[in-house]
């Protein structure tokens, strides 16, 4: 009797482990068929109404009924854990190999786009490329340019000092003319270059201007230049950066390291010079400094003034995107939103 029913629980209990599913169903299934209050748990409190030799008989079937179905569970249980962990391990894997449509290249920023544009017109005009540092020393910010401690031109430019040193002696370049000495130190005339970097003011950022900015320099220096050379050369930029039919001029003015000294304009590229609201009616637009470069500059670059002469220029590259793209913003070239970078 006993034997049969064990035998059926048994077949019935194999049945239920081999369809669960999952771990958890097979958790469940496991209590049922052996907990405490398990039909075959129940068994174990009928064999106290068996003689002797019966109760040894039925309790070696019970065990080994149990012993089947918990191998059946183990088994089971292997299988299941094994799926468990390869549906895991595929669903985890990542595929190198997959091409996803990419959403459109990316491209130079309009700054740069604009510096290698300038590169590429004053390499055009002979001119060589020439790089300084960004953290610079007094001396070749200041002092060389004609610009003694002191100097009141220095507040023309709001400086960021570095705690490098001797108080306030090693700074973040305020422009790039330190290049100017720099080059004149390391290479002898004739000389033309442009160099163009990353300059530094400590300055509110607001629309038209940075704490971190783009200029470019522009340094001649060579037997018998003439203001002529540089109104030449500024006109001949002006044509072939914004196209024919633009035209420059000079307006004097002062800066230390030039002799005279001059602002140099461009025609409204806008109005083509007729006055409109971008150059507030004049037909002109203020772009940067020039001149000719100082006896003292020159000296200071190691560069005989009785010899040689030279002149020198500067602007923002930012200021001359800006202008050329009429954004209104300057500060949205630092935000890095896709929405505006991709327009340019
Ligand atoms: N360094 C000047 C500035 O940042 C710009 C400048 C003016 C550069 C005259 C020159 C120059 O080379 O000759 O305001």
């Amino acid at each position: 009797m006993i034997t049969d029913e064990l035998e059926h629980l048994t077949s019935a209990g194999v049945e239920r482990v081999r369809a669960a599913a999952t771990l958890e169903d097979l958790r469940a299934t496991e209590h049922e068929l052996l907990g405490k209050k398990s039909a075959l748990a129940s068994f174990n409190q009928r064999l106290g109404g068996l003689d002797v030799e019966e109760r040894k008989e039925a309790g070696r079937r019970v065990n080994e009924a149990r012993a089947t179905l918990q191998q059946a569970i183990d088994d089971r249980r292997a299988t299941l854990a094994e799926a468990e962990r390869r549906h895991r391990l595929e669903a985890d894997r990542l595929d190198l190999t997959e091409v996803l449509p990419v959403p459109g290249r990316g491209h130079l920023h309009l700054t740069t786009q604009t510096r290698d544009e300038l590169e590429d017109v004053f390499i055009g005009m002979g001119y060589q490329v020439a790089e300084g540092p960004e953290a610079e020393d007094d001396w070749h910010n200041f002092e060389a340019l004609n610009m003694p401690p002191a100097h009141p031109a220095r507040s023309m430019f709001d400086t960021l000092y570095l705690d490098v040193g001797e108080p306030e002696s090693v700074l973040l370049r305020t422009h790039t003319s330190p290049v100017q000495i720099r080059v004149m130190q390391s290479q002898t005339p004739p000389i033309y270059v442009v160099a163009p970097g990353r300059v530094y003011r400590y300055d509110t950022p607001d629309p038209r201007h940075l704490a971190a900015f783009h200029q470019i320099e522009g340094l001649v220096v060579d037997k018998g230049i003439t203001f002529g050379d540089l109104a030449g050369t500024i006109e001949a930029f002006t044509n072939a950066y914004f196209g024919p039919g633009t035209h420059s001029r000079l307006r004097p003015s002062y800066f230390p390291f030039t002799e005279p000294s001059a602002e140099f304009e461009v025609t409204c590229i806008f109005c083509g010079g007729d006055g409109c609201r971008v150059c507030s009616q004049t037909g002109w637009i203020e772009l940067g400094g020039c001149g000719m470069v100082h006896p003292n500059v020159l000296r200071a670059g190691g560069i005989d003034p009785e010899e040689w002469t030279g002149f020198a220029f500067g602007f923002g590259i930012d200021r001359l995107a800006q202008m050329r793209h009429q954004v209104d913003d300057m500060r949205d070239f630092l935000v890095n939103d896709i929405r505006f970078l991709s327009q340019f």
